[in-house]
């Protein structure tokens, strides 16, 4: 009943018009709403999206441009918004006690919410609760970089992406547009996403609470992450994309909620190497690093350069996934079709990228765990489960720190506000995906990896957690305060 691979076209999101550019401010709005889309061929599936789409359309803004998001919620549960490797504003990161409420439904999630590890007083986490809309501000105060938007709310964030809410934002800056990278239409974001349906067509999510309104996660057969045995890209199921015999931009997002892909092409370009890389998480590397394969762990992005070029035309060079089996192990599929003239460039020098220095840093360390409770197991950062009101660090603003992070399983480690630089793993030199501004790292079985990290521009409260979506709902995360 799985549709056939390479049968649908790469759908590429919209991009986002803004509403107005006034006082130097560009102003946007998205209505965060139910929709019924055609996801696998001849159903109908109903999504929960950022203006009824998922992929949710695309942001684009320059470096040091002053954006204003206003987000509706017409959706039937509370929302958060949080820009993914954003340097926000404490207020506008989306903090996931700080609910936009659907406007009908005030009453009812004011006073009822899921709650961590129990003992809790019925939300007692008091956020910072907006009624109907909220305006989310962004003065993109750093480099070019391809960045997400998705949902954040406590305890749900699993359930409410799997059913649409993410999309990309994207940040350009004249560094970038001097490289003579692909450009325009051979510039593409590609966002990975694994779903499973019912027959129905609609989205099945093993949530523990079906309606999402009290109880969080998932329960014990899942508590590893949800994986699907559809792949999605661009919301699309093994699409297919018609390209020239030239370079391409591919800005690779893995947005699933657990799975990771090791991705590869094959037929391998011919001579050559399958990616190159032209960028991290967070901004572009000092140089391109070259790639056979690429293992992209949950909410990472590698931003590469793959050279059509070499092919035959007519020829058709499937996109596939070394770490699935059967139909997971495909992904989507590209046609040579044609010769072309091709201007890019993929320069040895890319972007100036400051070592950052750990001479008297602060080091702190953050151990990533299971952790059984009533009965349970639940996902646990020093020992403790997620509460909004606890700051289990105090780094100060400017300084830089290193930290730890050490595990039993897979976790992809992801912090809030500002990127770092993976100094070693296991006490060993980096590996080639550790190259550059990181937000997330793919934290292997039983490995501790120490990251040089420095904030900067705001102070507040933040987040630092396993992006494994399950794993973070059932409270693998932890507040720190920048001060
Ligand atoms: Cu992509 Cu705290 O999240
Ligand atoms: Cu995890």
């Amino acid at each position: 009943r799985l549709p056939a691979p390479y049968q649908v076209p790469l759908p590429i999101p919209a991009i986002k018009e803004p509403v107005a550019r006034r006082n130097g401010v560009t102003r946007y709005e998205i209505i965060q709403r139910t929709a019924d889309v055609e996801i696998l061929p001849g159903t109908r599936t109903t999504i929960m999206g950022y203006d009824g789409s998922f992929p949710g359309p695309t942001i684009r803004a320059r470096r040091g441009e002053r954006v204003v998001v206003r987000h509706r919620n017409r959706l039937p549960v509370p929302t958060v918004v949080h820009l993914h490797g954003g340097n926000t504003a404490a207020e506008d990161d989306g903090y996931p006690v700080d609910l936009v409420l659907p406007v009908r439904d005030a009453d009812r999630f004011e006073h009822g919410g899921g709650s961590m590890g129990g003992g809790h007083a019925p939300m007692a986490m008091n956020g910072d609760v907006s009624h109907g809309f909220r305006d989310y501000h962004y003065d993109h105060d750093q480099q070019a970089a391809t960045l997400w938007y998705h949902d954040h709310r406590m305890d749900f964030t699993g359930a409410q992406v799997w059913r649409g809410l993410a999309g990309f934002h994207l940040i350009n800056d004249d560094v970038e547009d001097g490289l003579g990278l692909p450009h325009d239409e051979r510039d593409i974001p590609l966002m990975l996403t694994d779903r499973s349906f019912a027959e129905d067509g609609s989205l099945l999510y093993p949530a523990a609470d079906p309606q999402l309104v009290d109880k969080p996660g998932v329960t014990e057969d899942y508590a590893s992450g949800v994986l699907g045995d559809v792949i999605l890209v661009n919301g699309a199921p093994w699409p297919e994309l018609e390209v020239e015999a030239a370079r391409y931009r591919f800005r690779i997002l893995n947005a699933s909620n657990a799975r990771r892909y090791q991705l590869q092409l094959d037929p391998p370009p011919p001579g050559g190497t399958a990616f190159t890389q032209v960028g991290s998480d967070a901004g572009l590397l000092a140089a391109p690093v070259k790639h056979g394969d690429l293992t992209i762990a949950a909410a990472e992005r590698y931003d590469t350069i793959v050279d059509f070029s070499g092919y035959p035309v007519g020829t058709r060079v499937e996109l596939r996934n070394a770490l699935g089996s059967g139909r997971t192990a495909q992904v989507m599929r590209f046609t040579v079709a044609r010769q072309a003239a091709d201007d890019s460039t993929v320069p040895a020098k890319l972007a100036e990228i400051e070592p950052l220095n750990i001479a008297g840093a602060v080091h702190r360390e953050w151990r990533f765990a299971r952790k059984r409770t009533h009965g349970m197991t639940m996902w646990a950062i020093n020992g403790k489960f997620f509460d909004p009101q606890r700051m289990d660090a105090d780094p100060r603003l400017g300084r830089t720190e290193v930290w730890r992070f050490a595990t039993d399983l897979h976790h992809p480690v992801h912090v809030h506000l500002s990127p770092f630089q993976v100094l070693s793993r296991n006490g060993h030199p980096p590996g080639p995906t550790d190259a550059g501004w990181k937000d997330t790292l793919d934290l292997r079985p039983t490995e501790y990896a120490d990251v040089a990290i420095r904030f900067e521009n705001h102070r507040g409260h933040y987040l630092m957690h396993c992006h494994n979506l399950e794993h973070e709902d059932m409270g693998m995360m932890s507040a720190f305060k920048v001060v």
